[in-house]
């Protein structure tokens, strides 16, 4: 898919409001694409959103990636909007600095519920909406194939998320 096949296109993007997310959101509605951005940080989401070239107006939704029930409201908010999905990138992310001293289970369960766990629920939510060309992106991470000191939970969970 080249950047003018996204013309039109419906483009779900999780983690929408933060830098990497909203930067590829920014190229996709350059391309005419039709967006539709989730996040927890809704203030900041619509901030974003408010700095977007005109065009369609991009659904803003509130989406907890941790949450399935969110990732349904997702996918019912998406099938009334487009009635499909072309791409989904998963950037939601949740990077601490945690000593494995300091790395209780509530931390580690956390990480992974967003970073991973996330990821799985807003594919399996969207399936019925996604078809064979469709894309999904998953913005994993370098310590998805090493690991570094204090991010032991975090380079687990993005090697969960490598294809
Ligand atoms: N910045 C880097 O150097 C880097 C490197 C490799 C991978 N990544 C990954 O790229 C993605 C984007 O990172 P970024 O640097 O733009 O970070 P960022 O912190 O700017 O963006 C992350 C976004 O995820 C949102 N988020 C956090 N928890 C959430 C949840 N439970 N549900 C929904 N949204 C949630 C935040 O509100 C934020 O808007 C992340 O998945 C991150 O792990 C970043």
């Amino acid at each position: 898919m080249t950047e003018t096949d996204l013309d039109g296109r419906v483009i779900v993007i999780t983690g929408a409001a933060g830098e990497i997310p909203f930067a590829v959101a920014r190229l996709a509605a350059d391309a005419g694409a039709r967006l539709v951005l989730s996040d927890v940080n809704t203030d900041r989401l619509a901030a974003q959103a408010a700095t977007l070239p005109d065009g369609p107006d991009p659904l803003l939704l509130r989406q907890d990636v941790a949450d399935p029930v969110d990732a349904l409201a997702l996918a019912a908010q998406c099938d009334a909007a487009h009635g499909r999905v072309d791409v989904l990138i998963n950037g939601a992310g949740l990077y601490e600095h945690r000593p494995l001293g300091a790395l209780d289970a509530a931390s580690w369960r956390r990480c992974m519920a967003v970073n991973l766990d996330g990821v799985f629920h807003t594919i399996h939510a969207l399936q019925d909406l996604l078809s064979q060309g469709s894309a999904v992106v998953n913005i994993a991470s370098h310590s998805g194939h090493q690991g570094s000191p204090g991010h032991s939970a975090y380079a687990a969970a993005k090697g969960g998320c490598l294809r």
